[in-house]
């Protein structure tokens, strides 16, 4: 168990301020506390692991995606994504998501599952867009995630390779364009230590200890 995880690198209380170690998260209020607060400043770090989680479907499909923000009163996490992808019709079908996070500095583990939904219109999905760079918004230009292809291709229009289009050539990428929520109902919390691991369900109204 946990052959990935090399004990010999794991020394206690070499941990960074941000990376708590289990003596200090010994209460359930503490851990629901630092998962939320980890989720919600990931969104502003792009080294942190927790910005980039793997997000997986009822289909048994995960992929990584750029976690954009987490709504601490809501813990609902939004991410963004073409509207052709096949993740979305996943959803469609059935909206159960889990999330799960691999922190190896805070030696922490975290699953989050949750019901997912995906918006393409309305003041969200525009104000998502309108916070996009140019650069973010050209993936969506070009032909939807999954299409086959003769050759090795980006899917962009060939005068888009390598170049950042203006803000009227990227005007149709907005309809490919699309956020998607996830309400989560409950974390999986799986602290790492050489003393012992600890874990923890947090859900919205409760929270229980269990065996890791
Ligand atoms: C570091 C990284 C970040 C990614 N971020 C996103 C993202 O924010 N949204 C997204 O839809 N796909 C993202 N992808 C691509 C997905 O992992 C996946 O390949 C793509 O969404 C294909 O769609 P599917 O999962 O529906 O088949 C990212 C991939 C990597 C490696």
């Amino acid at each position: 168990m946990f052959e990935h995880f090399d004990i010999n690198n794991f020394v206690i209380g070499k941990q960074s301020g941000v990376a708590q170690g289990i003596g200090v998260l010994d209460s359930l209020d503490a851990i629901r506390e630092d998962v939320a607060r980890r989720f919600a400043q990931s969104a502003h770090d792009r080294r942190s692991a927790f910005h980039t989680p793997v997000v997986a479907t009822a289909d048994a499909d995960a992929r990584v995606m750029v976690l954009r923000s987490f709504d601490e009163a809501n813990w609902t996490m939004r991410f963004h994504t073409d509207a052709r992808a096949p993740k979305v019709y996943t959803i469609a079908r059935d909206s159960r998501v889990g999330v799960t996070v691999y922190d190896r500095e805070a030696n922490l583990q975290v699953r989050a599952r949750g019901i997912g939904r995906v918006v393409l219109n309305g003041l969200l999905v525009d104000a998502a867009w309108e916070s996009s760079t140019r650069f973010a918004r050209r993936c969506y230009l070009g032909a939807g995630p999954g299409e086959l292809a003769d050759s090795p291709t980006s899917g962009l229009p060939p005068q888009f390779e390598g170049a950042e289009p203006g803000y009227d050539e990227l005007a149709p990428a907005r309809e490919n364009f699309a956020v998607l929520l996830v309400e989560i109902s409950e974390f999986d919390w799986f602290s790492l230590a050489q003393t012992g691991h600890r874990r923890a369900v947090i859900a919205r109204e409760s929270a229980r200890w269990i065996t890791p």
